[in-house]
């Protein structure tokens, strides 16, 4: 059995693959072994996966090694793009189906999966217009000789993505890969199988030779850890925890020197000025750290507020945050479903005791939401210290951590000081306040008067302990291409 039959709230019934994507076909694992994903707003399982081991990478890493020595080779630039504009196509066509889907299996609300959906086929269309323009240079250095560069690809790419934006985190690791010319194999989250597997079941139909894009569910140790690993793997590009970030890279280190790129944790400063328009401030505060449930590694977890508007800003934002609509995420209203998971659910709330220990106040939330489900309060901690964990530590869930500001050469120290990089906000009227501290905040992207506003054209990736490499925009064909340099000489020999 590679599928099953499976219902959505809102699509009905559909099939849905559960095998392993290889070679353009559904197989079962080398073992048979299998595994079940949860609904997290009701903890029932949907259905069980087929579970990748090692044997099954292998195979999955020759089909796409095959595929790149082979057809893949030949296929042209446009028709690259061709392909990966008609899988942004089906994916756009099947944007209801996918959406439900990744609502059942992640908890993300119907109306935000639906965004990231259609995210995912703006990016894969977006790649697929780089396909044809990657270009090198010729370089003059005398008249006797020509030399050029070549952008190539980097050969056969392991991606290992995470649960909190499946469809989205699928779309940013083939995109690129696959348009400058690479294979993939890609691993899913333990968590969240099924919004990959359907659209993987579009990869055929887009035209894509067999062995460019497989797709496998599997665990991180076992999987994750055969792709990172792997000796015939040329790059790996994971998105994910620190933790494993760092464990990706030793291993990449002690197999073949395989390439990495890292998109990891943050703990964001979102800084609001007393010149702030604050009703506009506190609403993208509220985004910036309730959207997806806080599931973002971009969240605005860290908010500073100047003294002049901070009493105001704390019992509006608290206002606003209690008016989030938490619930079912079919439910039309619904802002905010459950976490991901269990673990997560326990480690959420194992943080948010700690900020109580520690000594800070809950202005609005702290507890479950519900009797069933991984529901959350989005919760607000005011008084908080830059000691506390709350404020150190990347939560990854509906927690706030606020604090009290005076001076923009303060804000500036405190917003750098944190192990992450990823991103940072700055809500100010002043133009010059907000160029002043968006060059001194050491982090990959700084929104002003705003939050969360990723766009496939625009880099992202993190300074510091928050990865390696760009994602989206021009910035991510350089994760997918090496440069070789051609050099031909023209006049006499120089020796003799
Ligand atoms: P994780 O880092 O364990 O999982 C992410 C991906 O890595 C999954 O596909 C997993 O199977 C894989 N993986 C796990 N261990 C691996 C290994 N040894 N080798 C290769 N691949 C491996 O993250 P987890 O446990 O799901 O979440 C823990 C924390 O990580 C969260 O609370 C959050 O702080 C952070 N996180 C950050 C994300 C981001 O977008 N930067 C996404 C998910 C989690
Ligand atoms: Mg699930």
């Amino acid at each position: 059995m590679t599928s099953t039959q499976l219902t959505t709230p809102s699509t009905g019934k559909y099939t849905q693959p559960t095998g392993l994507f290889i070679n353009n076909e559904w197989v079962q694992g080398v073992d048979g072994k299998t595994f079940e994903t949860i609904n997290p707003s009701t903890e029932d399982v949907i259905c069980s996966v087929a579970e990748a081991t090692e044997k099954d990478v292998d195979i999955a890493v020759a089909a796409a090694r095959k595929a790149f020595d082979g057809p893949w080779r030949k296929v042209t630039p446009e028709d690259r793009g061709k392909y990966l504009t008609n899988l942004a196509n089906l994916i756009e066509k099947n944007i209801d189906l996918l959406a439900a889907v990744e609502c059942l299996d992640n908890g993300k609300a119907l109306g935000m999966a639906k965004g990231d959906v259609g995210a995912a086929a703006g990016c894969l269309r977006y790649y697929g217009g780089w396909a044809d323009k990657i270009e090198g240079k010729v370089i003059d250095t005398n008249p006797d000789t020509f030399s050029y560069t070549r952008q190539e690809p980097i050969g056969v790419c392991g991606q290992i993505i995470p649960w909190n934006f499946p469809m989205l985190m699928w779309a940013w690791k083939i995109g690129p890969a696959v348009a400058t010319g690479n294979t993939v194999v890609l691993k899913t989250a333990e968590q969240t199988p099924l919004s990959a597997l359907v659209a993987a079941s579009l990869i055929k139909e887009a035209g894509f030779p067999p062995g460019v894009i497989n797709i496998i569910s599997g665990f991180g140790k076992v999987a994750g850890a055969a792709i990172s690993s792997h000796m015939d793997v040329d790059k790996v590009a994971f998105t994910g925890s620190t933790v494993v970030g760092r464990q990706v890279m030793k291993a990449a280190a002690g197999s073949n020197l395989k390439k990495v790129t890292l998109e990891l944790g943050g703990k964001s400063p979102n800084i609001v000025f007393n010149d702030a328009d604050i009703e506009n401030a506190i609403s993208w505060v509220n985004f910036g750290i309730f959207f997806n449930h806080g599931q973002c590694c971009c969240a605005g977890s860290r908010v500073y507020v100047q003294s002049g508007i901070y009493d105001k800003f704390v019992e509006r934002f608290k206002a606003r945050a209690i008016a989030n609509k938490v619930g079912d995420p079919f439910a039309a209203d619904t802002f905010q479903g459950p976490q991901v998971s269990q673990l997560q659910y326990d480690r959420i709330m194992g943080y948010i005791a700690e900020g109580k220990k520690a000594g800070a106040k809950i202005e609005t939330g702290g507890e479950r939401h519900g009797d069933k489900g991984y529901f959350i309060q989005p919760t607000i901690f005011s008084n908080v210290t830059e000691d506390m964990k709350i404020m150190q530590e990347e939560i990854f869930g509906p927690v706030c951590s606020i604090a009290k500001f005076e001076t923009e050469e303060e804000i500036i120290k405190t917003g750098n000081n944190t192990t992450y990089g990823l991103a940072s906000a700055i809500h100010t009227a002043n133009l010059n306040t907000a160029i002043r501290v968006s060059n001194a905040l050491r982090a990959g992207t700084v929104w002003v008067n705003q939050y969360n506003m990723l766009h496939h054209q625009i880099p992202f990736g993190g300074f510091k302990e928050s990865g390696i490499g760009r994602e989206l925009g021009e910035a991510a064909l350089a994760n997918y291409t090496q440069t070789k340099s051609v050099s031909i000489r023209l006049g006499d020999a120089l020796f003799g």
